[in-house]
Formats: C-alpha cells, sequence, structure tokens
C-alpha cells in the first residue's frame, strides 16, 4: 500500500508541475481529489512544530508571530535505506538540498518573494519534496495560523483571509484534517476545532493533537486564571487543566471520532539553544513515559506515533477512495490523450513529456490499483 501513497504523491507532484504550465485543465481537478493531509489551528499553536516532529528534521522556519505565510505542500517519500537524504522544491528543479538549514532560509525567501518582507499572507502555495529512508509516504500541508488581530503591517482583512485560505483547502471532501490545539489554552476556544466543525461536523476526517503538554502544569496565561478569580493559584488551576487534558487524552472528553494525540515539541529555548531533533523525540518519549498521568496512554501519543498513525490512516483513506480515484485518473488519461493529439507537433517538448509521464503514472495506479481490488471491500476499508 506504500505503493499507493507514494503513486498519488507522484500523481499529485506531476499535475502540479503541469499545472503551472497552463496546460491540461483535467489536472487541477485530479490534484483537489486526491487524498492530503493539512495543519490547522491558531497561530504558534505549534503546528510547524508538529510537521518537523512527523517528518523527524528541521526544516521550517518556526517561531512566535506569523512565520508560516504562505502554504507549504511538503511530500515526504521514503528511499531506500542507506540513501542520503535530499529535498527538492518545485520553483528550483534540479536543485537538490542536503543542508536542512538551506531549506529552511530557501522556504523563507520564497514566502518573501511572493508577499514581500510584510507580514502579507499569499495563498499560492510553495511545494517541497523530501526524500529519506526515514519517512513515511505522506503529503502534508502546513497552513498560516488563524488569528484574531491584524498586526503592523498587515491589512484588517488578513484575519479573514487567512480564515479563507485555510478553508478553502480543508474543505475539500478529501482533505484530513490535522488540527492543533496547544493544551495551555481552552480548549473550548480552539481554533482549529471550530474551524474543523464547520467544514466536518461529524469529524469524519478530523485529527485532533494536542501539543504544548509540557507547559500546561507550569500555570496557564492569565486569561484562563481569572474565569475561576484570582484566588485560584496557578498550582490549582494547572492541576485541574491536567485532569481535563488527561480525560481528554484517555477519550472521556472533548471527544473526537479519532482519539486525540498528545505531543511535546521543543520549546522556543530548545530552539535557541538548537536542541535537535534526535534529543527532541527522545525526551518526549521520556516525557510520556515518566509522567504519571500519562503513563498509560504512552504507546499512543507522541510524534513518531503520529507520524506512523497519519500514514496508515492516509492509506486507509486512499483505499477507500480508489473507486472515485480510478475514474477520475482513467477520465484524466483520455483528456490528456485527446488534449495530446489536439494540440499535435507544436506542443512544447518539456510539456509533452510531463503529459506523457503523468499519464504513466496514471496508467501504473491502475494496474497498482488491479492487484489490490480483490483486497477491497465496497464502500472501502475503514481504519
Ligand atoms: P505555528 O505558528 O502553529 O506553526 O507554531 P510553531 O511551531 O512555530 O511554534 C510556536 C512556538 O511554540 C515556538 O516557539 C515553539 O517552540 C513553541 N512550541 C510548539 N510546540 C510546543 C510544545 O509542545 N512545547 C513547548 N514547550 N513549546 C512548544
Ligand atoms: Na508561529
Ligand atoms: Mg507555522
Amino acid at each position: 500500500m506504500d505503493n499507493l501513497i507514494s503513486l498519488v504523491n507522484k500523481i499529485q507532484r506531476a499535475c502540479t508541475a503541469l499545472g503551472d504550465h497552463g496546460e491540461a485543465s483535467a489536472l487541477p481537478t485530479l490534484w483537489e481529489s486526491l487524498p492530503s493531509i493539512a495543519v490547522v489551528g491558531g497561530q504558534s499553536s505549534g503546528k510547524s512544530s508538529v510537521l518537523e516532529s512527523v517528518v523527524g528534521k528541521d526544516f521550517l522556519p518556526r517561531g512566535s508571530g506569523i512565520v508560516t505565510r504562505r502554504p507549504l505542500v511538503l511530500q515526504l517519500h521514503k528511499i531506500d535505506e542507506g540513501s542520503r537524504e535530499y529535498a527538492e522544491f518545485l520553483h528550483l528543479p534540479r536543485k537538490r538540498f542536503t543542508d536542512f538549514a538551506a531549506v529552511r532560509r530557501e522556504i523563507q525567501d520564497e514566502t518573501d518573494r511572493e508577499t514581500g518582507r510584510s507580514k502579507q499572507i499569499s495563498s499560492v502555495p510553495i511545494h517541497l519534496s523530501i526524500y529519506s529512508p526515514n519517512v513515511v509516504n505522506l503529503t502534508l500541508i502546513d497552513l498560516p495560523g488563524l488569528t484574531k488581530v491584524a498586526v503592523e503591517g498587515q491589512p484588517d482583512s488578513i484575519v479573514q483571509d487567512i480564515e479563507n485560505m485555510v478553508r478553502a483547502f480543508i474543505e475539500k471532501p478529501n482533505c484530513i484534517i490535522l488540527a492543533i490545539s496547544p493544551a495551555n489554552q481552552d480548549l473550548a476556544t480552539s481554533d482549529a476545532i471550530k474551524i474543523s466543525r464547520e467544514v466536518d461536523p461529524t469529524g469524519e476526517r478530523t485529527l485532533g493533537v494536542l501539543t504544548k503538554i509540557d507547559l500546561m502544569d507550569k500555570g496557564t496565561d492569565a486569561v484562563d486564571i481569572d474565569k475561576f478569580g484570582n484566588s485560584w493559584s496557578h498550582f490549582t488551576w494547572g492541576f485541574i487543566k491536567g485532569i481535563v487534558v488527561e480525560k481528554m487524552l484517555e477519550g472521556k472528553s472533548y471527544r473526537l471520532k479519532f482519539p486525540w494525540v498528545g505531543v511535546v515539541n521543543r520549546s522556543q529555548a530548545d530552539i535557541n539553544k538548537n536542541v535537535d531533533m534526535i534529543a527532541a523525540r527522545r525526551r518526549e518519549r521520556e516525557y510520556f513515559a515518566s509522567t504519571p498521568e500519562y503513563k498509560h496512554l504512552a504507546p499512543r501519543m507522541g510524534s513518531e506515533y503520529l507520524a506512523k498513525m497519519l500514514s496508515k490512516h492516509l492509506e486507509g483513506v486512499i483505499k477507500s477512495k480508489i473507486p472515485g480515484i480510478q475514474s477520475l485518473i482513467n477520465k484524466t488519461i483520455a483528456e490528456l490523450e485527446s488534449e495530446l493529439s489536439r494540440l499535435g507537433k507544436p506542443i512544447a517538448a518539456d510539456a509533452g513529456g510531463k503529459m506523457y509521464s503523468i499519464m504513466e503514472i496514471c496508467r501504473l495506479f491502475d494496474q497498482i490499483y488491479k492487484e489490490h481490488l480483490d483486497g477491497i471491500r465496497p464502500g472501502g476499508d475503514k481504519i
């Protein structure tokens, strides 16, 4: 089934490359019908940190305030054990990045190229592929954080603009929503849960992630405490929140269709001290294994578990959507063929070649699909 995810990845990439050439009108529809995972949540809720942990690499700009200002479509490709990992941007074909700090700089520069150095946003995605023996096959989309107020240099419309951009991604029926909520804020006001409910009221395609669990008992923000009056000490509040979070992670409160996954990402201080990913993951594992409240949940908490769960989930969704994807692919092949024959000779060699390659990938998908067909019940498998 890994095969299917990587084929879907390839089709997505080929569609995007061709889409940029403005050829083949069937492709955007095909792209949008392919399942992917979008990360949503309030500003600084930890979206980029979660993505990095899932990938197991440092490569994203992170920090306080609005850092992610364009959608980042991130495709992870698992390659053979022992191969050197590298990254490639769609806007820089043929340039292989092996230094992931340079990947981060390029994301920043490419964001600025589109938006200027101001705090403006743009809905034009940046496409990045990471090839590594240590990733699971996945397509993930990092989105700008939902916010409540414009900051200096931003137009007043920004709050609504961000919300519209996020909604445009997550309202697609084949989009899996990774809804990020920080544990040190009030869940009742979680931006992630609010917008997810709007587009996915039954929670069919929403996966909840709780970040900053390590910050929760250190006293939360004043707003929360004020609700209980000032007589409530930070300690008491932390204690109550602790019980709420424990119940959530156990699936006893704030229930979603799928169980919440708790994670502990690096803090800003860790980032400033350059704590690396391996150390961070080890610490996260130790945190869940040794904290009395979460010990019994440890096997289904943390970033490594989240990455595996996501891949499995995506696989299940692709499986269940295969019949639909399949018919779209057949339609695309037919349309591409007629487009090619209509264009005839004068077509740019580059675009023509890409169309042929996308047809080949589609045919391969067709073949693998047929091999899997026997194992699939009508209506598809659920995980
Ligand atoms: P985004 O704006 O949602 O993409 O959030 P970022 O990933 O950029 O994180 C915002 C800030 O919160 C950064 O300073 C992170 O270091 C910090 N942060 C994120 N997750 C956690 C966590 O689980 N624990 C702690 N202590 N800090 C976190
Ligand atoms: Na941020
Ligand atoms: Mg971010």
